[in-house]
């Protein structure tokens, strides 16, 4: 908002278009430098001065056109100044609107996100906990943007461990055992498949034939192949159903089964099969890249060419106008293969085809490694956030009537946040204890802050009537000390205000710009530096959801409700919100408190995460 209006300033006197000018405007890094900054250097060539010169006489001309802005040149510089008295107003009257920052995006596309995928009779690791939450987080962050969006999960549910695992349940296994805890009971057929395997090789053959029988259609295999891809779905659900995560489809490697013979049939017609070793590869010498393995030498399909008739089916049967794979960096070289052979059968749209790869997680500096069974089950790492977080909501308010559910929203707040603050691309070791601290640059901290403002909106006299609110903002001397809502005597259903998306918050956010509350109505009140710019953050919220759909990065989202939020506790520790012998500032600073607890709402909702209204 504020770059548009400088822009509007600025433009009927520089021989420039409006975007290209827009495009120049800084905002400056220290307050004393202004708002919004013009750096002249470019009209100096046009204009034949001085940039200095240009600088001095544009920030004359502008000054003159007064409207609540200051001009200053600083070499060649020309600084604006927003008087903050007329445009925190104007800022939270748009923020508050429940459409701020949609709409303008033109090309909007179809993307199909490949994303989760975990394997069939194994747990989900932490490693699928980065591909759910980055992949939802995007999906959320696609459809904000106008773009339709369909979420894939593409289960391994095919493959040779299906015979061993096959194998090893008709020699060890039973139905009770996989049915009480089918990952677990998987798990430990696999492992033992692998011991009893090192001196009885004859086990492997063994394997390979079962999983030949289920590539044949046998019926009996079949039937203990679908006994196990839905005993372990039956699990997935449960994590997935507490991510809040859900997929527009599940397809599985098995969907392509009769998908892979047209493609196999293609690559030969093309002569792009060579025979290497036994097997059948597709060399790749342009792309710089090693010969991409089609068929073993028993003739039995791998990974990769799944993948290839993944991404047609996707790309023809799905219409996507991009494929996005939310992958582990670990495999670049398959999907840099999978895109190079499409490219070689002619298919034009391999362009649209992107790896979207992230890093290593590892809980405590444990990676998880499914054969020696050493693993980290991520619902363990869940329900010991989940914990944790519940013995710091004890302690912090005793009386929450729904504490179970708020620690539930809290703890895994607290594990998808500490995955989504960090740049994808880079390796995380995930610590629980400080990511469920309260405060930090965690999740529970930016959930803490909207609760915080939530209550303060029911002070205010907006929304939940504030019964006995505790003296909440007592005084604060930092983030350390954080003040209990003590809740205890809060009508039944005031306890239900949980809710995801901040509705409640969303309903006072009306209620503050209609009716009673004239737009703009804070006109003329003097709002403190850290009202001033926390208020200035607020109008860079579509700049953070847009590098985020640009990068295929939540974190530029994530990273900028840690701002938001330290802003808005900067103003908050600043001085009382609510002062009874100030009606008119406190209601604009009410209103600047719901348009921030409103973009907290709607930036953890975009990136999957509860927003709890009470904490
Ligand atoms: N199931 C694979 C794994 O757990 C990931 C699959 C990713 N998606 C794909 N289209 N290849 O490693």
């Amino acid at each position: 908002m504020l770059l548009e209006q400088a822009a509007a300033l600025l433009h009927p006197h520089v021989p420039l278009e409006k975007e290209a000018l827009l495009r120049r405007l800084e905002r400056p890094p220290e307050p004393k430098l202004g708002d919004v900054a013009f750096p002249c250097f470019v009209l100096a060539k046009q204009l034949r001065r001085a940039p200095a010169a240009i600088a001095a006489e544009l920030a004359e001309t502008v000054a003159a056109a007064g409207k609540g802005v200051r001009a200053e040149a600083a070499g060649a510089y020309v600084n604006l100044f927003f008087d903050p008295a007329v445009w925190v107003g104007r800022i939270v009257d748009a923020a508050l609107e429940p459409d701020y920052g949609r709409g303008g995006e033109e090309h909007v596309s179809r993307v199909v996100i490949d994303m989760s995928s975990p394997n069939i009779a194994k747990p989900l690791g932490v490693g699928h906990l980065r591909s759910t939450m980055i992949g939802h987080a995007l999906a959320n962050l696609y459809r904000e943007t106008g773009h339709a969006v369909t979420t894939v999960n593409h289960l391994g549910d095919w493959g040779t461990q299906f015979g061993k695992l096959i194998v090893a349940y008709r020699r060890w296994g039973g139905k009770a055992a996989l049915d009480a805890d089918p990952i677990g009971e998987s798990l430990r057929l696999y492992v033992r498949f692998h011991e009893e395997a090192a001196d009885q090789p004859a086990l492997e053959d063994e394997a390979r034939e079962a999983f030949l029988r289920l590539e044949q259609g046998d019926e009996e295999t079949t039937a203990l192949w679908r006994f196990f891809v839905q005993a372990s779905m039956k699990e997935f659900d449960r994590v997935y159903a507490r991510l809040g995560v859900r997929f527009d489809a599940v397809l599985g490697e098995s969907f392509y089964n009769d998908k892979l013979e047209p493609v196999l049939h293609r690559l030969r017609t093309l002569g792009l099969l060579e025979e290497s070793d036994g097997a059948l590869v597709v060399r790749l010498d342009e792309e710089g890249l090693p010969p991409c393995l089609i068929l073993k030498k028993d003739g039995a399909t791998i990974y990769p060419v799944r993948d290839i008739a993944t991404a047609i089916y996707r790309k023809h049967a799905m219409k996507a106008d991009r494929l996005l794979y939310v992958v582990g960096a670990e495999q670049q070289l398959h999907f840099k293969q999978v895109f190079g052979v499409l490219g070689k059968l002619g298919e034009p749209w391999t362009g649209d085809c992107e790896h979207v790869p992230f890093g290593l997680m590892t809980v405590e500096g444990k990676k998880m490694s499914t054969r020696r069974g050493k693993v980290v089950f991520l619902d363990e790492v869940l329900d010991e956030a989940v914990r944790r977080a519940r013995g710091i909501i004890a302690a912090k308010s005793p009386n929450l009537p729904n504490a179970d559910e708020v620690a539930e929203a809290v703890g895994i707040g607290a594990v998808v946040f500490g995955d989504l603050k960090n740049r994808r691309q880079l390796s995380v070791d995930f610590k629980l204890e400080e990511a469920v601290s309260f405060d930090g640059e965690t999740g529970p901290y930016v959930q803490y802050t909207h609760a915080r403002i939530a209550s303060l909106l029911r002070k205010g006299g907006f929304g939940q009537p504030p019964a006995q609110e505790a003296a909440d903002d007592a005084t604060l001397a930092g983030d350390a000390v954080l003040p209990t809502a003590d809740d205890a005597s809060l009508a039944p259903d005031a306890a239900l205000l949980l809710t995801a998306d901040g509705a409640s918050l969303a309903s006072n956010a009306a209620f503050l710009t209609t009716g009673e509350a004239p737009l703009a109505a804070d006109a003329g009140v003097a709002m403190t530096e850290s009202a001033w710019t926390c208020a200035k953050r607020l109008t860079q919220w579509s700049d953070a959801v847009s590098e985020a759909v640009r990068d295929n990065e939540p974190s530029a989202v994530a990273r900028y409700l840690l701002e938001l939020a330290r802003d808005f506790n900067r103003f908050y520790h600043d001085g009382k919100v609510i002062r009874p012998d100030d009606a008119a500032g406190t209601l604009a600073r009410l209103r600047l408190s719901a348009a921030v607890g409103m973009l907290l709402g709607r930036g953890l909702k975009l990136l999957g995460i509860a927003a709890p209204e009470r904490m």
